[in-house]
């Protein structure tokens, strides 16, 4: 029997493997991608190329740049089939199922006739255009899932914008300012990323037993719906339209947290000083509250965040500045979640390939607190009942 002090209930502190995609530092309150500080990839790289990164270990050069920019837009269309699929989805469905349901799809038309099931997980190479095919994709999936619940017609991709300006151009069918644009590209940047958060972590398991890429795609975009991770950006604005103005922060927060809510946009399981990302966030977020003069937003924020630092000692991560930028930015809340498929697409492909490169099944053991063993009454044992009892050592699989 397993010591129950051995037990990591929520894998807490658990080192689950190696990784050489990021390093997340609490201590020092860092992040680095393939080595680089993601504060820096944010201020000088655009996403494309932080997606290059990501995928191979280096960034880009010119040619290379060109060479992704070049496959990613030949993959920018959202395909008829995908978008017949998307308006099966109920409107009044959350849009995470949207993109679950298109990638499942994306991924069925692609290994269309890839043989048996030894062969899912592909080649390094198959993986590579596979992680590119769905970055250039979602955006588009996204752009209509948001166009659509508003009534509004799809756009198509403009071939003279990069990824950034263009997947603004789809949402909202007109070229945005270069200011959003830059605030969008950094927003892309910070969530590409993570190390082994629940989604990234849901993609190497589905990815550790030699399934295919899309598979695991598909289970990370479920892990990242919950409100307790990527959802939270969504539930920050929730939050904001509940508390409505800064001075209504301390009723609203003595209500709170009497009731023993969660207030979302706070904490975080391995940063317990701050959030490396925020503070690059929320100057992107502070440049957009004077584009688009809101102070108010201002208020609220600082309001909400320095009552709730002050009595709590919980700090903001990215999802507390990312959610009322794109707010500002003309996002749909309900939208917000699935941006951040977009950009975390590339941390969960590079793990995924990752993981086929070295790979060992995932397969955790479990502490047993059911029912002693009894048996169904008037049950007689037969020889195979016999037999299994002489191998009490067998794995079960
Ligand atoms: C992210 C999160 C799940 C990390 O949680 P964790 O490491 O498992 O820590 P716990 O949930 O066990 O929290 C530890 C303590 O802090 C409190 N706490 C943590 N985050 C809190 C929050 N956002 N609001 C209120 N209390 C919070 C817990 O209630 C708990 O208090 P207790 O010890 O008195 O029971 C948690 O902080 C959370 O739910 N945050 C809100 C959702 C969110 O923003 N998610 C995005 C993450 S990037």
């Amino acid at each position: 029997m397993t010591d129950t002090t051995d037990i990591k209930k929520g894998l807490a502190g658990v080192v689950a493997d190696v990784t050489a995609i990021s390093k997340v530092n609490p201590e020092t309150n860092s992040l680095l991608y393939r080595g680089y500080p993601v504060q820096e990839l944010a201020a000088t790289q655009p996403f494309e190329a932080v997606a290059h990164l990501l995928w191979t270990g280096e960034l880009p050069d010119a040619v290379a740049l060109a060479d992704l920019r070049a496959t990613e837009r030949e993959h920018r269309a959202l395909a008829d089939e995908v978008r017949a699929v998307i308006d099966l989805v109920p409107l009044d469905a959350h849009p995470m199922d949207e993109v679950r349901t298109a990638v499942s799809l994306l991924g069925a038309q692609d290994l269309a006739g890839s043989g048996s099931v030894l062969a899912a997980s592909g080649s390094a190479e198959d993986n590579l255009r596979r992680s590119i095919r769905l970055f250039a994709a979602l955006p588009a999936i996204v752009a209509y899932g948001q166009r659509r619940r508003r009534g509004q017609e799809m756009v198509a991709p403009r071939d003279d914008l990069d990824y950034a300006a263009n997947f603004l151009w789809m949402t909202f069918g007109e070229e945005a300012d270069d200011l959003v644009v830059d605030a969008f590209n950094r927003s892309m940047i910070l969530y590409a990323e993570h190390s082994f958060n629940a989604s990234t972590f849901t993609a190497r398991v589905i990815a550790s037993t030699l399934s295919d890429l899309y598979s695991a795609v598909v289970g990370a975009v479920g892990a990242l719906k919950g409100p307790l991770h990527g959802g939270a950006n969504e539930a920050v604005l929730h939050v904001f339209d509940e508390i409505g103005e800064a001075a209504n922060v301390s009723p609203w927060l003595d209500d709170a947290l009497e009731n023993k809510r969660k207030i979302m946009g706070f904490g975080h399981r391995v940063y317990k000083r701050g959030d490396s990302r925020v503070p690059t966030m929320k100057a992107a977020l502070d440049t957009l509250i004077e584009h688009y003069e809101r102070p108010d937003v201002a208020e609220l924020y600082d309001a909400l965040e320095s009552e709730f630092v002050a009595r709590k000692g919980i700090y903001p991560n990215l999802d507390y500045p990312s959610g009322p930028a794109y707010a500002l930015m003309g996002f749909d809340t309900l939208t917000f979640t699935p941006l951040f498929v977009a950009a975390r697409v590339t941390g969960w492909t590079a793990h995924v390939m990752e993981q086929f490169g070295a790979n060992a099944l995932i397969r955790p053991l479990s502490e047993y607190v059911g029912p002693a063993e009894r048996h169904v009454e008037g049950y007689v044992p037969d020889a195979a009942d016999v037999e299994v009892a002489e191998r009490p050592e067998e794995a079960a699989g």
